[in-house]
């Protein structure tokens, strides 16, 4: 059996969550890759809502295993509130969920520096989530990086304590005032409590599921365009979003993975710093994130909105071979007489294709107008039921991007899902 690939991407936000526990009735197992709380991944069923930032979005699905791998950081005390939430809905999330011991924590420190470093970038700050990211994956990479698996170990308290003296040095270049104590008893107190669910050889795990002909579906976090390699540098994540990072994420050979479906909105948003070429900065753009309810599911900030970019959809779709596409929140453009995709960019008075390497290049993009399908899409069950023009849009999409549109999400809940072509 093969794993099967949801990924973002846009700049996050594009409704992996919803999708992931859509799909995740026909798979047996979700695991999660890459990123860690700086996610928030929304699900709407049976009337209720509920964020996952750590926990796979197939935990409310019977029969499900969910993996959180080795390339995903975790900050117990995010951890642990989210499963008593989830636990408090009567779901036994202890069966249903795993942990790769090689995961690496987030201590409360690196939530610290985190925060100082951003204070003193000022005006040029990333716009991070704040939820110690960076500073874990900089650890991680630096080898000096506290795992899952080292809670187990009887010096655990003694390896913590030796990375939060180094912390404690490193902070010493920021002008910023902490309480590096404030967090760490009851980071402690959710060290045990994580300690209570399966802790795993995530690997081993996940190609033992392989060869057992289980079906498995990876679940993205941010999106392709905040990938640490290809995204908006510095104006990134600190993890590998596209495809490739599935295979580190999981300890997956390239070969195992199967099917790769981008996900993406039917316009854009961004949360946080960095270029966002079809930027609306206008009462079109104040209307989408009115409309699609674009505030953070993490943080709570006014995401910022634009029109759909296709050049990045083809830049993203390149960079991990995606096979299938997931349209979302058309619903929300329900109500506009034009709608825009932007089909080129031009820079510097010159028209191209290419994302430029040059984050801060001044980008013009090149526009291509649509009739609004003036018609209230979220109750739409049937293609063919679907406006002509609404259908003119995904088909042109298609078109460009030359890979098909196969699920069309008209509204938040799981019931709102269309699928076309589906084998
Ligand atoms: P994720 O991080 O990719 O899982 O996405 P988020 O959960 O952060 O943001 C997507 C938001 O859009 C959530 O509030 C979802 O409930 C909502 N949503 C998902 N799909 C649709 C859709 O098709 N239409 C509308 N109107 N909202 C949707
Ligand atoms: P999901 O999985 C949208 C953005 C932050 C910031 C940059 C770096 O819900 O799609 P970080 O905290 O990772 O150091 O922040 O990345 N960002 C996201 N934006 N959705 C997310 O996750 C994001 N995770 C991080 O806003 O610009
Ligand atoms: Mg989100």
């Amino acid at each position: 059996m093969k794993i099967d690939v949801v990924l973002g991407l846009q700049w996050g936000d594009e409704g992996k969550g919803k999708i992931v526990d859509v799909l995740a009735n026909s798979y047996p197992v979700i695991a999660r890759f890459q990123g860690g709380p700086n996610a928030g991944h929304s699900l709407h069923f049976e009337g209720k809502k509920f964020v996952l930032h750590t926990v796979p979005s197939g935990v409310f699905r019977k029969n499900t295993v969910n993996i959180i791998g080795n390339g995903v950081v975790i900050d117990p005390i995010i951890f642990r509130e989210e499963c008593m939430e989830i636990e408090a809905m009567g779901v036994p999330v202890r069966k249903r969920v795993m942990i790769s011991k090689k995961a690496h924590l987030i201590l409360p420190t690196h939530r610290i520096i985190d925060a100082a470093s951003e204070a003193s970038k000022g005006a040029s700050k990333i716009g991070s989530t704040l939820k110690g990211i960076g500073p874990a994956y900089m650890d991680k990479t630096g080898r000096n990086g506290v795992r899952v698996g080292d809670t187990l170990a009887p010096d655990f308290k003694k390896r913590f304590e030796a990375l939060k003296q180094k912390h404690i040095s490193f902070l010493k270049q920021f002008d910023y005032e902490y309480d590096a104590q404030e967090k760490e008893a009851e980071w402690m107190e959710a060290v045990e409590y994580m300690k209570s669910f399966p802790l795993i050889d995530g690997e081993y795990t996940v190609n033992h599921y392989l060869s057992d002909n289980k079906k498995i579906l990876a679940e993205g976090a941010q999106g392709s365009m905040l990938d640490v390699d290809f995204g908006s540098y510095p104006f990134v994540t600190s993890s590998s979003t596209t495809c490739a990072g599935v295979c580190i994420g999981l300890g997956a050979a390239p070969g195992k993975i199967g099917k790769v479906y981008g996900i993406f909105k039917a316009y854009c948003t961004r949360v946080g710093s960095g270029p966002f070429p079809t930027e609306l900065n206008d009462p079109t753009g104040e209307e989408l994130r009115q409309k699609g309810f674009e505030f953070g599911a993490t943080t709570g900030r006014p995401r910022r909105t634009g029109w759909l970019d296709l050049v990045a959809l083809k830049y993203a779709i390149m960079l991990s071979g995606v096979n299938e596409l997931i349209m979302m929140k058309a619903d929300v453009l329900d109500s506009f007489d034009t709608i825009k995709a932007a089909v080129a960019y031009r820079v510097n008075g010159v028209e191209t294709n290419q994302v430029p390497y040059d984050t801060y290049a001044r980008i013009e993009p090149v526009y291509k107008e649509f009739k609004g399908w003036k018609k209230d899409l979220s109750s739409i069950r049937k293609e063919e039921e679907l406006p002509f023009e609404f259908m003119t849009y995904v088909r042109f999409i298609e078109k460009e991007l030359n890979v098909p549109v196969t699920i069309i999400s008209l509204g938040p809940d799981r019931e709102q899902t269309i699928f076309r072509n589906n084998d």
